[in-house]
């Protein structure tokens, strides 16, 4: 049943307020709803950092950005590139040097449906490595931050949970047999969701109430994801979509992490994004969460998997 908790109309930034003095650090704002997250903040006055592996796209971006809310929009980036342990390493004591609060960190890029199975530099499995891994890494080395501004953590996942495997395959993270750019792009948002989820329960654990974290999903909305990492006959099938009203605009698809990023009362344990036609679409609010995306001893040793992957014990 459709949540009705903003009305028939869902969530929509008719509902921001005046953000000044709150600053919301995003990843891969150069395009889709990334980029449109950025902009419908800084509408209201935030202070924007976004993190970008292309310096060349992000003063672009920031160049149309400041054209239209004006030079003192307040909007920079830092060069991070997520599929390189290194470089979050790099980038997140460049955000810890020059950004003293965060109330929103908004873990938004993603690479999907990479055809030809790919490791990055550490060896992992591309998607795994960028969507998961890297903001794993990201997220430890930012915590204590966000804790300090009693912000959030903002996890962008996709349906493409109910998809593939729907748990983690332990016995081969790196699909050294058997990959199928689907299976392990939505392996990829699983672990993402996890991350949340488990991050949640360890929080409640530690007796902390200085974090929330909260998962959402765009929908299907009109971005070039598909156009920068995906084969020929899913990237024509994705522009064939964009042709129906079964997508979105990117603008649109922005709103559930602006939401999660911004709005008071919501749940932890949840899932939040378009709520019409199978929830690709339509009025924003609380969707459906399926039960196999916070299954306990798997989010656990995905955690314990994780750690050790990019060498970073979380302290909570
Ligand atoms: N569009 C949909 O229908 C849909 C559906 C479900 C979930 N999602 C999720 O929505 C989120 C945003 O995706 P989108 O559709 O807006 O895609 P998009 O238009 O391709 O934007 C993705 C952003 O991530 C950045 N990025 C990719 N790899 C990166 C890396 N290694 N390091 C740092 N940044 C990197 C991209 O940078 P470049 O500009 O340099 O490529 C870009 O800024 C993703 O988490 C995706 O899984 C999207």
């Amino acid at each position: 049943m459709a949540d009705t908790t903003f009305g028939p109309k869902g969530w929509t930034p008719e509902r921001l307020g005046d953000l000044t003095g709150k600053t919301f650090v995003i990843t891969g704002a150069t395009a889709g709803v990334g980029f449109q997250a950025a902009r419908t903040l800084l509408k209201k006055n935030a202070s924007v950092v976004m993190l970008n592996r292309s310096a060349e796209k992000s003063q672009a971006v920031i160049a149309a950005l400041k054209t239209e809310f004006g030079a003192r929009a307040d909007v920079r980036f830092i060069r991070m590139d997520l599929s390189v342990l290194a470089s979050v390493r790099e980038a997140a004591a460049e955000v810890l040097r020059t950004t003293p609060r965060i109330d929103a960190l908004i873990n938004n890029a993603a690479i999907a449906q990479t055809p030809t199975r790919k490791l990055t530099v550490d060896g992992f499995e591309s998607q795994l490595g960028t969507n998961h891994y890297g903001h794993f890494l990201l997220n430890g080395l930012l915590f204590e931050r966000v804790a300090e501004s009693k912000g959030r953590i903002v996890v962008v996942a996709s349906q493409g949970y109910n998809l593939g495997l729907r748990t983690i395959n332990f016995d081969d993270m790196n699909w050294d047999k058997g990959y199928r750019p689907n299976t392990a792009y939505s392996q990829s948002k699983l672990a993402q969701m996890m991350f949340a989820y488990e991050l949640q329960d360890r929080l409640a654990a530690a007796g902390r109430t200085d974090v929330q974290v909260y998962v959402c999903h765009p929908g299907s909305s009109a971005t070039s994801l598909i156009a920068t990492s995906g084969g020929r006959l899913t990237r024509f099938l994705s522009w064939l979509m964009t042709k129906t009203p079964l997508v979105q605009s990117a603008e649109r698809g922005a709103w559930p992490e602006v939401m999660c990023a911004t709005e008071d009362g919501l749940e932890q344990r949840a899932l939040y994004g378009p709520t019409g036609f199978l929830q690709m679409v339509g009025p924003v609010g609380r969707g459906t969460l399926n039960p196999h995306a916070y299954d306990k001893p798997v989010m656990q040793q995905l955690w314990d998997v994780s750690e050790k992957a990019v060498g970073y014990e979380w302290k909570l």
